[in-house]
């Protein structure tokens, strides 16, 4: 099967790619390698990527009509994943205008392209800070008209113009939900990679607030698994949460799991909170578990494990910067 997946530099579409590479997909892979964050990680992963002979990589933005038609034409995809976006919750009061336009107008283009050459589905990455204000643990079917940051109104615009193309076309279409994914070369604007290079590199670590605030860590194995089981298993329009379904983790509690790991304290300093942060997230996964048959595999304490073991291995030789 040929997938088009966008943003394959990224820390979920790499692997993402990976996983379907290793099961014989064919992959086209395109990316803009922007510097929201710094670049060697991207070209770190995509050298991950290089030796499979069934993946092509094509630098190009999903904002730019004329060259996303060009991939189309070429690479005659059955499946687009849409993983590239603008993804900082906290960056996106910064600087909301490229928030728009990759989010919603560059989903726009990938949307009328699959309508234009008979792509059979269309997957989107969202995201649980959709659910702010929403009672715990978040179902699908939550009103989610209150986002509280201009990315995660990016991504509720993305999300219903793909349900019109659903509609008007029937395109199928899945939105996944992502719960904040942490693993191997994760994003560096992100707690989990940042709190383990500042401890690594015997620096302080900065919170945001008390500390308490919470998240449903899920490693990024099981949301790979996810997306390729949405490829596999449904039709329609139907939007799934893929998280890890437990009781979430504190920000607090997160460093005392690296403390353990590192066999170093760690030297927090305390910031203001910030106001497009969400207290805490929780998924429930009920509808993931009958539609997909999916199941979260990898509990917190593991993934820290492997994330800590790949970075002492090979991650702090490439040599970022936070
Ligand atoms: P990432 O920033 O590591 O990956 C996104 C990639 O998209 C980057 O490599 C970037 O260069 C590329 N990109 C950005 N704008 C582009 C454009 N205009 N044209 C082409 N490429 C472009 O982020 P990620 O964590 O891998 O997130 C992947 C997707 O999952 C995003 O849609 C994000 O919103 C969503 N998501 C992520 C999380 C998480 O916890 N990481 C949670 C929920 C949702
Ligand atoms: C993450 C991703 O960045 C989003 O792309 C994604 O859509 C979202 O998860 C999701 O689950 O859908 P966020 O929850 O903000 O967003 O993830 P982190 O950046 O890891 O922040 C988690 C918490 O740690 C926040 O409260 C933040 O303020 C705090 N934090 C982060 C700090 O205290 N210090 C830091 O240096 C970084």
């Amino acid at each position: 099967m040929r997938i088009l997946l966008t943003g394959v530099a990224g820390f979920i579409g790499w692997k993402t790619a990976e996983f379907l590479l290793k099961d014989d997909y064919e992959v086209t892979g395109i990316d803009n390698i922007n510097d929201y964050y710094d670049i060697r990680l991207k070209e770190y992963r995509l050298s991950k990527l290089k030796p499979f002979k069934n993946f092509r990589f094509i630098k190009g933005d999903i904002e730019n009509h004329e060259f996303l038609k060009e991939v189309f034409e070429e690479a005659k995809p059955q499946v687009v994943i849409n993983l590239a976006a603008r993804a900082g919750v906290r960056a996106s009061i910064e600087n909301p205008h490229i928030y728009y336009t990759t989010n919603v107008m560059g989903n726009l283009n990938l949307l009328e392209l699959s309508i234009k050459y008979n792509v059979e589905k269309f997957i989107l990455a969202s995201t649980s800070s959709l659910y702010a204000g929403q009672k715990m643990p978040f179902k699908e079917d939550l009103a989610v008209n209150t986002p509280i940051s201009p990315y995660a109104a990016s991504k509720k615009s993305a999300e219903v113009t793909s349900y019109t193309y659903y509609y008007l076309y029937g395109l199928n279409v899945i939105v996944l939900r992502f719960f904040t994914v942490y693993g191997p070369a994760s994003r560096p604007d992100m707690a989990p990679l940042r709190f383990l290079k500042w401890m690594y590199d015997n620096k302080p670590v900065t919170i945001y607030g008390t500390g308490d605030q919470s998240r449903d860590f899920t490693y990024i194995d099981d949301i790979v698994r996810g997306i390729i089981m949405s490829i596999e298993k449904i039709n329609g329009f139907e939007i799934i949460n893929l998280g890890r379904g437990k009781k979430p983790v504190s920000i607090i509690e997160l460093i005392h799991k690296y403390e353990a790991l590192l066999g170093k304290k760690a030297h927090i300093v305390f910031k203001a909170p910030n106001k497009a942060d969400m207290e805490s997230t929780w998924a429930d996964i009920t509808k993931a578990k009958s539609l997909l048959g999916w199941e979260p595999e990898v509990y917190i304490d593991e993934g820290l494990k492997r994330t800590v073991e790949w970075y002492l291995k090979e991650g702090k030789d490439i040599g970022f910067e936070l």
